[in-house]
């Protein structure tokens, strides 16, 4: 591989990379999104080398089907000092897709200021992909057509009236009942609460 091409590719394709989806996808950033840190499972899924990325702003990897507003509510949210999950369609090196559910941390220093971020990803069942994937594209043509703003009163308006509840809590929501089935499946049923802590530890496992 060349480490010195960080080029964006030029070509998308509707095809999906191929990754070992056991594993969680980390990368760390400063407090404006330039990449500090990747794993071996970043360079794996996004199909660039660590030195490619290190020092690049994050929308290296950012796909053109994702829509704005999605990013505006995370940054949103980490500005306020909120940690966030979202689901994410990322782009490769070589234009092909990789569908991600993040977690995102706020990182600080010991005197409590915000020094990054970091974000923990995992794949995403095909179940959730096909609620989120028509969504987007909603978003994404009001976007083109209407503007950002009509976007964002859009997915509030969705959000209130089609899921009442926030963004944050539906991306946990979909993905807690994917789990729960796959509990089951185990005979191990966890309650929505008990789901909700074990997460956490869902991020920090196998990578
Ligand atoms: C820790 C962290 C991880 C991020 N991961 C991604 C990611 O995997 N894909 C992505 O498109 N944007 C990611 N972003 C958001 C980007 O910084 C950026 O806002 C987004 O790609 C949209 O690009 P734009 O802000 O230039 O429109 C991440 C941001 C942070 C702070």
């Amino acid at each position: 591989m060349d480490i010195q091409n960080n080029k964006r590719p030029t070509e998308i394709l509707n095809e999906e990379v191929k990754w070992d989806k056991s594993k969680t996808i980390i990368s760390k950033t400063d407090a404006y999104g330039t990449i500090l840190y990747v794993n071996d499972a970043f360079s794996e899924a996004a199909e660039y080398s660590k030195i490619e990325v290190i020092g690049e702003p994050h929308n290296i990897i950012r796909h053109p089907d994702m829509p704005k507003v999605a990013f505006k509510v995370l940054w949103d949210a980490l500005k306020k000092g909120q940690n966030f999950h979202a689901i994410v369609k990322n782009l490769t090196k070589t234009g092909k897709y990789y569908w991600v559910i993040t977690d995102f941390t706020i990182d600080k220093n010991e005197k409590g200021d915000t020094v990054g971020y970091t974000a923990r990803r995992k794949a995403v069942p095909q179940s959730v992909i096909e609620v989120i994937e028509p969504l987007y594209k909603t978003l994404l043509d009001i976007e083109k057509v209407k503007g950002e703003k009509a976007s964002e009163l859009y997915f509030n308006a969705y959000l209130n009236e089609e899921v009442n509840k926030s963004y944050d809590d539906f991306v946990i929501d979909l993905f807690s009942s994917e789990i729960n089935i796959l509990d089951k499946e185990n005979a191990k049923k966890e309650s929505q609460e008990k789901f909700k802590r074990s997460l956490k530890s869902f991020f920090f496992s196998t990578y």
